[in-house]
């Protein structure tokens, strides 16, 4: 099954309310983080796709209908090659904000040890980060790590067709989902879902 939704952006910009939204709006499953710690077997097929070669795409996310969040949207580029049809959504937000949600939810995970089950999982995040973000140190720097979020949304935006690209800023609700997927807009607010607050209560 191709996918019809191909996320490009990068963590902590409303991908998990987005998945939420997808599953509602194409009655099917979006692959997402969350999936990963569901299934830490998808971890080795993740880290070798990061060195290559790629995974069959089409047997890999079998069962899908959309993908958003890392590691999926790491690979926009390449997804959106394998689903032609995909529409690319390129999920944005405030560079200051998303990094001050960035450093005080995902990035520790990167910085600090991990219980066993997840140092597998750590490395993956990791060479995300540098292999397919092109960050050493970006995880620690605020600098670095916002010019790499500018570059990164502008390589979409340059790269992607007009017809093809969504911008969703979190906060958009469903209009413009809707329009690119011919779909009637539902009668229910927009997902706002793993908040920071909600993140940080957890610890
Ligand atoms: P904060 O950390 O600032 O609360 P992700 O799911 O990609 O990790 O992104 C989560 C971030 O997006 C959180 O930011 C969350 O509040 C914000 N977000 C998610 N859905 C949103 C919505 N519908 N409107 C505004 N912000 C939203």
């Amino acid at each position: 099954m191709p996918l019809r939704v191909v996320g490009a952006g990068l963590p902590r910009t409303g991908t998990l309310s987005l998945k939420r939204a997808l599953e509602q709006l194409l009655r099917g499953s979006c692959y997402h983080m969350h999936e990963v710690f569901e299934h830490l077997d998808h971890v080795p097929v993740w880290r070798q796709a990061v060195r290559g070669p790629l995974p069959d795409w089409e047997t890999f996310l079998a069962g899908y209908v959309a993908a958003v969040d890392w590691p999926a949207a790491a690979f926009w580029r390449e997804l959106s090659e394998a689903n032609p049809d995909a529409v690319v959504l390129l999920s944005l937000r405030d560079p200051k904000t998303w990094w001050e949600s960035a450093d005080q939810t995902i990035l520790p995970a990167a910085r600090h040890e991990q219980p066993p089950d997840l140092q597998e999982w750590r490395r993956l995040f990791q060479d995300l980060l540098r292999d397919r973000w092109g960050q050493t140190d970006g995880w620690n720097n605020k600098g670095a790590a916002i010019a790499a979020y500018e570059r990164h949304n502008a390589e979409v935006r340059s790269t992607v067709s007009p017809d093809r690209l969504v911008e969703w800023r979190t906060g958009d609700g469903w209009t413009a989902l809707c329009r690119a997927l011919e779909l009637p807009i539902p009668d229910e607010p927009f997902p706002h879902v793993n908040t920071r607050a909600e993140w940080l209560k957890q610890d």
